[in-house]
């Protein structure tokens, strides 16, 4: 029986078969007006059982963090360097950043407590306006999280038509399509990043909005679909692109002469990396992650935006976001103009030593992106806890891919490189590898699938 405790999981992919059992797959069929009491509580609770057991024993589970140094964590009397962070451009320790906040805390204070429909500080429109700018989009709404943004915006946009979902999409746009299919949208999931499948179940939709729901940036394998060859088919179908790019945003861009590495210039997320124009494209990105903050965004038509302004229940009725987090993401826009491309330089440089190590000790990884999202599967996933505790005893702290953040064949441990890591940091990491490689046998543990 599993405990209440894995309700604490966050991040939570779904390889949740049984959840799909109530979504109508064939074209046509009538949306469920309402769930049965089908036991939907225990199975989730029954599929969270392995992070429930690593929660409950696991040092690297729902730590307390006592104090930081740098991008070294004090858990107890233990120091560790910190490999699980998503702080990508270490703008959560920026000098320039963290002295820019107390301004405009004495000038806003803390959270002015209107919903945004009610009215916005004007650094709303400020960071609108940057940001718009940076991404090139036609224009851009921002909201409290990503979160918020997939479960008031993804119904909105789906209606009563139908939601192409990658498989492997991030649970929180998975559980904005459950909210559209209670509200009578269908949806239908396509395999993850395959293209011929989603383009059978296109040519065969119904007629309405058609809306494909997918990641950019994938967060645990850290590799990118062709937004491209996704924005074509699309735009075939009259249908709408709707991409979470939660990890891309800050790390990758357009690609341009000058660029500091393959990654691209100005960090404006994954339909600039491609070259592509916001044409049948809503871009969801983030400040939680590269950023430091606690704000998301949308990039859109202004029309669309419009209508989510009276539509999208987080602009009418949730609060804000504090100003301090507004603040910091003013001064990181800024950051990011004028250091942005050096910082992530220097980002490149320190994932490229770890991939490189890896290659040599001939451990797989899903990663074929060189973005600085490193998963490592373990051949035996059993031996998960016990690597933990190994990474921990060591003073390397990492994310522990456990089912169901990722499907069973890729448990694990996911390595996240930030600028802030130093180098040092990274030379323990890899004698750390160097060791579990033999250890938890990680050489060619990881097989892509054929
Ligand atoms: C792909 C993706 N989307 C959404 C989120 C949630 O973002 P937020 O904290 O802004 O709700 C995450 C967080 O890990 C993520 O990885």
């Amino acid at each position: 029986m599993t405990d209440l405790a894995a309700l604490d999981v966050a991040h939570a992919h779904h390889y949740l078969l049984e959840e799909l059992e109530n979504l109508p797959t064939a074209p046509g069929a009538p949306p469920e007006r309402r769930r049965r009491d089908d036991g939907w509580l225990e199975r989730w609770l029954d599929t969270c059982s392995d992070l429930a057991r690593l929660r409950a024993t696991n040092p690297m589970l729902d730590a307390v963090i006592e104090e930081i140094d740098g991008r070294r964590i004090r858990i107890g009397d233990h120091w560790l360097a910190d490999f699980a962070s998503c702080n990508y451009l270490g703008f959560d320790l920026d000098a320039e950043i963290m002295s820019s906040i107390g301004q405009h805390v004495l000038n806003w204070g803390t959270h002015p407590s209107w919903s945004r429909l009610l009215g916005s500080p004007v650094l709303y429109e400020q960071i609108e306006a940057k940001l718009t700018a940076l991404l090139g989009a036609p224009d851009t709404l921002v909201m409290p999280t990503i979160t918020h943004i997939h479960m008031s915006v993804i119904p909105v946009l789906a209606g009563g038509g139908t939601i192409f979902l990658d498989r492997r999409a991030h649970k929180t746009i998975f559980d904005g399509t459950k909210i559209a299919s209670s509200n009578g949208a269908r949806v239908q999931r396509y395999a993850h990043d395959d293209l011929e499948h989603l383009e059978s179940l296109l040519r065969v939709a119904p007629g309405g909005p058609r809306l494909i729901c997918m990641d950019g940036v994938n967060s645990m394998t850290g590799n990118a679909p062709d937004i491209r060859a996704f924005a074509a088919l699309a735009r075939e179908h009259d249908a709408l692109l709707y991409v979470d790019d939660a990890h891309g945003f800050g790390v990758i861009g357009e690609r341009t002469a000058d660029e500091p590495c393959d990654w691209g210039s100005k960090g404006n997320s994954i339909v600039r990396h491609f070259g592509e124009t916001y044409d049948n494209i809503i871009l969801v990105g983030g400040f939680s992650k590269s950023y430091s903050s606690l704000l998301a965004f949308l990039a859109l038509p202004t029309r669309v935006k419009n209508v989510l302004k009276i539509a999208a229940p987080p602009y009418l009725y949730s609060g804000p976001s504090p100003v301090a987090s507004l603040a910091t993401v003013l001064a990181g826009l800024d950051v990011n103009a004028d250091r942005g491309d050096a910082i992530r330089r220097d980002l490149y440089e320190k994932t490229r030593r770890v991939l490189v190590r890896l290659d040599e000790l001939g451990v797989g990884t899903p990663n074929t992106s060189g973005f600085p999202i490193i998963e490592i599967p373990l051949a035996n996933p059993d031996q998960i806890d016990e690597l933990g505790r190994f990474l921990f005893d060591r003073g390397i702290y990492v994310t522990l891919a456990a089912f169901p953040l990722v499907p069973r064949n890729e448990v694990g441990f996911r390595i996240q490189v930030t600028a802030a890591n130093t180098h040092e940091e990274i030379d323990l990491l890899l004698a750390v590898l160097d060791e579990a490689t033999e250890r938890f046998g990680l050489a060619r543990a990881w097989r892509p699938a054929a």
